[in-house]
């Protein structure tokens, strides 16, 4: 029997699909589930991006170049000047998707066993991308307590190894709604600058800020231009999660000259979903409004109908459309299967994702589960009470 590597066997499942076999059964049983677990969006696609494949002039559906079109990223990167970001269209290189950016990001800065430190919780696939690139997540620690500020400074200094290559945040922070002050990103800088490091920032929720709070980026920072490497993406600006389309960028020529032979040994992002994404950059800033109005809304009302519920405690996100919420069991990995095998109300379950896969260190965030407020306010009321009913009567 030929054998799977040790690589293949580490790998470790999505926390946010893995319960996908649960979900299907319970639709086969007649059940509808709200899908709380899972950062798909349930906003139209601007009509500019779906338009433009609807009635494009191709003849032959061919390979662009490996970077990307020159013309989509020109209009990139006048996307990033309108958001106070110098970068020009050769720091860019177009990706399938934000999360194949943080691949070839990993791939160009790190060898086996090197170290990356990832302020915890953090979106479960770094886990995943980590040990498929046989590198070491060194968690720094970030509480519910302190609504998941980042730790005091010292705390990621005293994690400097001679093997550290970078440290890597996401602003705002997929699963906390953390989001990251100017003056945090500063005393970033000036670590990265100190001890030589990259600092990644997965900023594929930058338009997601609420409450008036401003998003400041790290390629904001000049000082830092040679050590940052930003991560973004289309999939939920524009809820076009499908095109598979994301961007690395940086103004480090010798980074971008070794992204680009990854990305040329995979040929080319997919063609038909740049020209989506290109026209989707002429989305009147209406869409966006509305957009934003739409998740504040729901975040209000969800935080305040979690809160309503004995023994849950949550922390109210200022961006993104995620919150971790803390309930009163054991193991929310058995909770999230129970409520989708044992529990219904009318025929009516919930999804979420257990939050223990979203850290590194073993043992934390049990009792955490993941919710991401991409339904309408109607449906998260119901889900929210569905969850508040389950746990009156589930026993650990
Ligand atoms: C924080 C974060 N980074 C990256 C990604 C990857 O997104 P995509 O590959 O669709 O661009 C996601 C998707 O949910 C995400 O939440």
């Amino acid at each position: 029997m030929p054998t799977i590597s040790k690589k293949g066997q580490l790998m470790p499942e999505s926390p946010i699909r893995k319960l996908v076999p649960y979900a299907e059964q319970a639709y086969k049983d007649g059940k509808t589930v709200y899908h709380l677990n899972i950062g798909q969006p349930d906003i139209k696609t601007p009509e500019v991006a779906l338009d433009a494949v609807k009635v494009h002039s191709l003849d032959i559906l061919a390979y662009t170049r490996s970077e990307g079109s020159e013309a989509y990223r020109k209009k990139i990167a006048e996307y990033y000047h309108k958001n106070n970001i110098q970068v020009e269209h050769d720091d860019i290189i177009v990706t399938t998707g934000g999360s194949e950016a943080l691949l070839f990001a990993f791939g160009s800065i790190m060898d086996s066993d090197d170290e990356i430190i990832i302020p915890e919780p953090f979106y479960a696939n770094y886990n995943g991308f980590s040990t498929a690139s046989d590198i070491k997540v060194v968690p720094v620690i970030s509480k519910i307590e302190d609504n998941f500020a980042l730790p005091a400074i010292e705390e990621f200094e005293k994690l400097i190894t001679p093997k550290t290559k970078a440290i890597l945040i996401c602003n705002p922070g997929n699963p906390t709604g953390y989001l990251y002050s100017k003056e945090e990103i500063k005393k970033l800088a000036q670590i990265v600058k100190k001890h030589d490091l990259f600092l990644i920032a997965d900023e594929v929720y930058r338009e997601f800020v609420y409450d008036g709070n401003e998003f400041y980026s790290i390629m904001q920072e000049e000082s830092i231009a040679e050590n940052a490497i930003m991560i973004d993406s289309v999939s939920k600006r524009y809820s076009m999660c499908g095109a598979r389309i994301g961007y690395l960028v940086s103004k480090n020529k010798s980074f971008i000259k070794t992204a680009l032979k990854f990305a040329q040994a995979r040929l080319s992002p997919p063609t038909l979903a740049q020209i989506a994404s290109e026209a989707a950059l002429s989305t009147p800033q209406s869409y966006f409004d509305g957009v934003i109005n739409d998740y504040v809304s729901r975040r209000n009302t969800l935080i305040s109908e979690l809160e309503k519920i004995d023994g849950v405690k949550v922390a109210k996100p200022k961006g993104a459309f995620y919150c971790i919420a803390e309930l009163p069991v054991k193991s929310a990995d058995n909770f999230a299967k129970w409520l989708l095998e044992k529990f219904d109300i009318n025929k009516e379950t919930v999804m979420v994702a257990p939050a223990a896969g979203f850290y590194s260190t073993p043992g934390v965030g049990l009792n955490q589960i993941r919710i991401a407020y991409v339904l309408n306010e109607n449906s998260l009321i119901k889900a929210v009470n569905i969850l508040k009913e389950a746990l009156k009567v589930y026993k650990d």
